[in-house]
C-alpha cells in the first residue's frame, strides 16, 4: 500500500441487525481488491467522535459471514447529534486519513451519514435494520432474519395456544413501523395485527378475539407491534376482563428478534450492497445509500433518504385482515 492508497472507514450504528458482519466482510474484501485500505470504526458514530479506529485485513473478517451482531460494535450516539460532536468526528476522520466512510445502519444512522456528507466527508450508506423503516430500499439488511425469528417463535407459541385453546398476544419490535408486525400477521396467520399506523381500542381487539371464538377457532394469535397505541400487558388484562371465550397469555419477543445467524437472503443482500458501495466509492460516487429496488441495487441520494420516512404498504395490512377470516 502506498501513501496514495485510499483509506475507507466502515462503521455499524444503531440497533444491530443480522447481516451487518456479512456487510463488513464484503466491504473489506472488495476494498482490498480495489486497492483501498479498509479501516474499522469502533462503536458506530461514537468511534468517530472519540477517534477509535482499527485496521481491517482480509483475515480479520474471516469466519464472520454467518455471525449475528457486529464485530465493530454499535451504539446510539447522542454526541454526534450535536455540532461539537460532529466537528470532533470530522477532525478525527481527517487525522486518521480516512478518504471515505461506509455507514451501515438504520434510518437514524442514514441521517447521521447525511450529516457527515454535508460536512464534506465522502459517505456511502448501507441500510441495515430489522425494522425495515429506511426510505429508498425495498428491504434492509437484517429484516428477513428477524422475520424468520418471529415466524419460528409464533409457530411455537401457536402449538401451546392451540393445545390450551388460548388467545396469545405476541409483541414484535418496530418502534415507529408496523412492518414486522404486518408481515408476521401474514406469514404466521394472525387473527389480528396491531400497528402504530392504525390505532385501535381494547374493546375492538377483544371483539375480534370473541368473533374468532364464535367462528369456531380453537385459538387466536394477535400480533402487536411495540409502537402500537395499546400496550401488550394492558391488552391481555383488558381481553381477560371482558370474557371473550379464550383466556389470554402474552409474549414479548424483545431483543431475540435482533440476534441470530443471518438468513441466506440477508447474507446475499448485505454482500451485494457492500460490494456496490465500495465499487461506487472507487468510481468517485458518494453521498448515496445502496437500496434494493426491483431486483437491482441502486444508489439513492442520502439527502432523500434522510428527508423521508418509509411507510408500510397498507395493502399488506388489509391482506393480513382478509386472511384472518
Ligand atoms: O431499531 C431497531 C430496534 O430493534 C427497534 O425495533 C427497537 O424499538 C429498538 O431498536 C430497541 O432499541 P434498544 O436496543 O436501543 O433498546
Amino acid at each position: 500500500m502506498t501513501e496514495e492508497t485510499p483509506v475507507i472507514g466502515v462503521l455499524t450504528s444503531g440497533g444491530d441487525a443480522p447481516g451487518m458482519n456479512a456487510a463488513i466482510r464484503a466491504m473489506v474484501r472488495t476494498a482490498l481488491v480495489n486497492k483501498m485500505r479498509p479501516m474499522g470504526v469502533i462503536n458506530g458514530f461514537a468511534g468517530l467522535v472519540k477517534g477509535e479506529f482499527k485496521n481491517l485485513g482480509a483475515r480479520d473478517v474471516g469466519g464472520i459471514l454467518q455471525r449475528g451482531g457486529t464485530i465493530l460494535l454499535t451504539s446510539r450516539c447522542d454526541d454526534f447529534l450535536h455540532p461539537a460532536g460532529q466537528r470532533e468526528a470530522v477532525r478525527n476522520i481527517n487525522e486518521a486519513g480516512l478518504d471515505a466512510v461506509v455507514v451501515i445502519g438504520g434510518d437514524g444512522s442514514m441521517r447521521g451519514a447525511h450529516v457527515l456528507s454535508q460536512q464534506g466527508v465522502k459517505v456511502i450508506g448501507i441500510p441495515a435494520s430489522i425494522d425495515n423503516d429506511v426510505w429508498g430500499t425495498n428491504i434492509c439488511v437484517g429484516t428477513d432474519t428477524a422475520m424468520n425469528t418471529i415466524m419460528d417463535a409464533v409457530d411455537k407459541l401457536r402449538d401451546t395456544a392451540a393445545s390450551h385453546q388460548r388467545a396469545f398476544l405476541i409483541e414484535t419490535m418496530g418502534r415507529r413501523s408496523g412492518y414486522l408486525a404486518v408481515m408476521a400477521g401474514i406469514v404466521c396467520g394472525a387473527e389480528m395485527t396491531l400497528i402504530p399506523e392504525v390505532p385501535v381500542t381494547i374493546d375492538e381487539v377483544a371483539q375480534a378475539v370473541e368473533d374468532a371464538y364464535r367462528r369456531g377457532k380453537t385459538h387466536a394469535i394477535i400480533v402487536n407491534a411495540e409502537g402500537s397505541n395499546v400496550r401488550t400487558t394492558d391488552l391481555a388484562a383488558g381481553i381477560d376482563a371482558r370474557d371473550v371465550g379464550f383466556k389470554t397469555r402474552y409474549t414479548i419477543l424483545g431483543h431475540i428478534q435482533r440476534g441470530g445467524s443471518p438468513t441466506a437472503y440477508d447474507r446475499l443482500l448485505s454482500s451485494r450492497m457492500a460490494v456496490r458501495a465500495v465499487e461506487a466509492l472507487a468510481s468517485g460516487t458518494h453521498g448515496v445509500m445502496t437500496g434494493l429496488q426491483g431486483g437491482g441495487i441502486e444508489l439513492v441520494p442520502l439527502a432523500d433518504v434522510a428527508a423521508r420516512t418509509r411507510d408500510i404498504n397498507m395493502e399488506y395490512y388489509h391482506m393480513a385482515r382478509v386472511l384472518a377470516h
